[in-house]
């Protein structure tokens, strides 16, 4: 068990592309260090940037705060469809701490991964299931939640976590 650092914005590994991961590569230990880390934090989805992993790994459990574990680890996910209707959510993040941000995605989205076994996986993801992997698969991407949203929006976003940051330093 290993609780990481995490990497908080806006450094710039939060921006950059991950590479996808090896089928044989040994990534058990670094996903458990993943989870003991998101359980710590505490959060429900955790990806490889976010430790200063550089790779397509990322870590959930959306349903563990309300006492039902489920996590699921995915190597190389890719969203395979998406709905047309979209829904709005405030999503937090371990790498903004403080702040929540309404983002507009897909509300249904079919996720395909690998998991550790090298298995091939899909499940089709509705609610906060598909917000949160569509939030984890973007950090993959170098994204965050000010990337997704309009000019205006990010602004006021980005002075708010000044804000927070400033009275945390
Ligand atoms: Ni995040």
């Amino acid at each position: 068990m290993a609780v990481l650092p995490i990497v908080l914005w806006p450094d710039p590994r939060l921006s950059q592309i991950c590479a996808p991961v090896q089928a044989d590569e040994d990534l058990r230990a670094l996903a458990q260090d993943m989870l003991d880390t998101m359980y710590d934090a505490p959060g429900r989805g955790l990806a490889g940037p976010q430790v200063g992993v550089m790779k397509r790994i990322f870590v959930m459990d959306v349903t563990w705060k309300e006492g039902v574990p489920d996590p699921v680890i995915c190597l190389n996910p890719r969203i395979t469809a998406r709905s047309d209707a979209v829904a709005t959510r405030a999503e937090g993040c371990l790498s903004i701490p403080g702040i929540q941000t309404d983002v507009t995605r897909p509300e249904t989205v079919t996720l395909d991964w690998t998991d550790l076994d090298g298995v091939a996986r899909s499940a089709d993801l509705t609610g906060f299931a598909a917000t949160c992997a569509q939030h984890e698969l973007d950090h993959l991407d170098g994204l965050v939640t000010f990337d997704r949203l309009d000019p205006e929006a990010r602004a006021t976003a980005q002075a708010g976590y000044d804000i927070v940051r400033g009275a945390g330093a």
